[in-house]
Parts: structure tokens; sequence; C-alpha cells
């Protein structure tokens, strides 16, 4: 008997995390849902694709009045992605980097912005790029440290944006610990979490003190590899939530997503739990079998004892993405070998869908990041990230040994 449990806890990969959050499915699948809301009672919520809405008389319109600043089919899905963060607000947007511009329009020139260092490509380049072209003071800290953090507060800073697990070194940042620190710092100070790689099934930074939760939705919320989207949620009626959805002006930035890929992003957010929980299994299976590995130096997976912030994940999250990344033994020519010689793994960029992928962020997602930051960060040749999908674990890790086999079977240089 004992024995048993023993084996059931080796098997249980969530043993020592978190326990998933009270009627998580049950939300996912009916908050926003209500066939009621539809004259047809249809049950699946329709696609609405008018841009516009008949008006009783001017002025009095029945919830909708013109698509960009308020749609049902939008509507349904932000209702449902509010109630999975435990949230009042949620905004879907175009896109992840539509959501990230959208947060920061916040900021006027001459306001701070204080970065975790290792973030999405995209979003180093946009801060580096183009939010400090218009003025914004950026500036970048290793989150996981929280004393850095607390000295790169300045007193023009208002907003504090972390990633976590990181992309694509898998930090772990303790969110709680960040949040109060920079909120005794000041109050008004806006904590921003791009919850992207955990989705809402494992992470609620909300509850841990961000004020913001953000989404590139493209990866696990919709979890298909077929839609574009960011997703913004809030507590409180933040300034961002004013700006942005202001009863007057509609919304003033119009980043909006179309009605379709708002019905498909509600869809798949029916199953993110069940999506989750396997590629969490497959992604642990991965994990350990690659650590066993003498052809890879290093796994960097947070669901892994050897993980540097192990324990901070499991106090704060419920569980662990398919997101691992290695650094293979040799030299770029062997970490290209193992890409090209994937059969069921396809090379390409995103990531939280349910097939598998696999990159080289140095080379692909991460290029626009400065060679000499990547160097720091630890970006190297070497680094290999995959994002496990949905198949049979046996399968994948078929694919990822006979890709290892041919990676080594190139002679290092002496
Ligand atoms: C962690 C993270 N945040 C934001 C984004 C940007 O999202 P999108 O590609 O939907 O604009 C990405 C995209 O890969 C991401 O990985």
């Amino acid at each position: 008997m004992d024995q048993k449990h023993t084996q059931d806890e080796q098997n249980d990969v969530s043993v020592g995390f978190r326990t998933a959050f009270k009627s998580f499915a049950t939300e996912a699948i009916h908050v926003g849902q209500e066939p009621e809301q539809w004259k047809s009672m249809a049950v699946v919520p329709p696609i609405s694709l008018s841009t516009t809405f008949k008006q009783h008389g001017p002025g009095k319109h029945a919830g909708f009045e013109y698509s960009r600043s308020g749609n049902p089919t939008r509507n349904c899905l932000e209702k449902a992605v509010a109630a999975l963060d435990g949230a009042k607000y949620c905004l879907a947007l175009a896109s992840g980097l539509a959501a990230t511009v959208t947060i920061t329009h916040m900021l006027k020139a001459g306001d701070g912005l204080v970065c975790m260092d290792d973030v999405y490509g995209g979003t180093n380049r946009y801060f580096q790029r183009i939010a400090a072209e218009v003025g914004l003071e950026v500036s970048f800290a290793d989150c996981t440290k929280p004393e850095l953090l607390k000295a790169a507060l300045k007193p023009n800073t208002k907003l504090v944006w972390i990633e976590t697990p990181t992309n694509p070194t898998m930090k772990v940042v303790d969110i709680r610990a960040c949040a109060d620190l920079v909120h005794e710092h000041n109050k008004d100070i806006v904590v921003v979490v791009d919850n992207t790689f955990m989705s809402a099934y494992f992470q609620r930074p909300l509850a841990l003190g961000a004020d913001i939760c953000m989404y590139s939705a493209t990866k696990y919320m919709n979890g298909h590899s077929d839609v574009v989207m960011g997703l913004v949620s809030a507590l409180f009626v933040t300034l961002l939530f004013s700006y942005i959805c202001c009863c007057c002006c509609g919304s003033a930035l119009g980043g909006v997503p179309s009605p379709f890929d708002c019905f498909l992003c509600n869809r798949g957010l029916k199953t993110l739990h069940l999506r989750m929980e396997r590629h969490f299994k497959n992604a642990m299976a991965a994990a350990k079998f690659l650590e066993a590995d003498p052809r890879v130096e290093r796994v960097i997976f947070p669901g892994l004892r050897s993980h540097p912030q192990h324990e901070v994940m499991k106090r704060q999250c419920t569980g662990c993405p398919g997101m691992i990344t290695f650094y293979i033994k040799g030299k770029l020519e062997h970490a290209t070998t193992f890409l090209n010689s994937l059969k069921m793994f396809a090379v390409a960029e995103s990531l939280g869908g349910y097939e598998s992928l696999a990159e080289h962020p140095a080379i692909m997602t991460h290029a626009s990041v400065p060679e000499n930051e990547r160097s720091v960060l630890g970006i190297s040749d070497t680094l290999i990230r995959l994002s496990v999908g949905l198949e049979d674990e046996a399968d994948i890790i078929a694919d990822l040994e006979q890709a290892l086999a041919a990676a080594v079977s190139i002679k290092h240089p002496t």
C-alpha cells in the first residue's frame, strides 16, 4: 500500500505544487457563455461579425454600439478570461505585442519603466528600440534578485514589467516578493506580469500582488497555433482600462482582435486545464530524459529539483508548462544538427500549441537582442528551446533521442 502510494506520487508530476484553482474548469466552460444572452439560446457563442449595432434611439443601445469598442463574441472571451485570472476586467487585443504596447501607452515621455532582464525578444526590442525612442526611460534588472529590482526603482518609475518563467532561459521570479517590494517603494507603480508561458491554469499573478496580468494568447491560452492574440486582465479599473474602455471614446487605441479569433480562443480555453496537465506530464518526462543524457550539458525546467528557483515555482504555481531549454554539448553545429534531425518536433518559432516545436533562440526568437546581452543572459549557440506538445510521451522522447544521436555523431573539434 505504502509502496503504491510512493509510486503514485512519483507518477504525479504536480506533487509539491499549489493545488489547482477552485472550479477552474467549470469557469472556463461556463463563465460568459450563458445561452440566455442570445435570442437563439445558442449553447456555443455565435461569431458576431457585425461592426455596428442598431440603437433603440440616439444613444440608447442594448450594450453594443460599434465593434471596436465592444463585440458580443469578444465579450464572451473577456468574461471567461477575467474569471480564470481572478480578475474583474479583461481586454482582448490583436496580439501579445499589441497588449504590451497598449499597456505601455499609459506612460508618458520621461516616465521610467523597469523590465526583467530576460524577456521575450519582441518585448525587449519594443522597450529598447521604440519605447525608449519616444522618451521612456527603460532599464533592465534581474528580478530573481529582489535587491537588484529595488536598486533599479527610481522616483520616475511608473511601471515594472516581469516575465516568469522567462523566455528563453526559464528564470522564475517570485511575483509576491517583487510586487510587495515595488508597492512598498511606491504604491502607484503598476506591476505587470507577462503570464504567457504559464497560462491562467498554472499561475495567477493578480492573486500574488501584480496589478496587471497579460498574455500572448497566441500561445497556451488559445493553444492550437491558429490565432494571434493578446489578453490583459486587472482587478481594478487601472488607468489602462479607463484609457482603453472610456465609454465616451470607445477603444481609444483600437488594437482589437477579430470576432473569429475571439471565437477560436474562447473555444481553446474550454480545454486549457486538460492541455496544461498533459503539457506538464510530457515536459517532465522529456526534461528528466534530457537531464540524464550525457550528450546534454544542462537542462533548465522549473519542474526539476535542479532548477535554481524550483521552490519558488512550487510555491506560486500549480504546475509547469511544456517549455524546456537545454544546452547541447558541443558548438553551434551540434545544436543545428540536432534541430535539423528532429522528425516529429517542427523547427519553428512560437510555443504553447498542441504540437511539439523546437527552436534556436540566438538565431530565431532572440536574434534582435544585442549579442553582448545575449551572452550575459546565457542565450548561447548551444541553447535550444523546446515547446513540448501533447503527443505520446514515448514518441516525444524517441524523437529527442534520435536527434541527439545524430548531433553527437559530429566529431568534436579538438
Ligand atoms: C512571453 C511572450 N510575451 C509576448 C509575446 C508576444 O506575443 P505575440 O506574438 O502574440 O504578439 C510572446 C511571443 O512569442 C512571448 O513569448
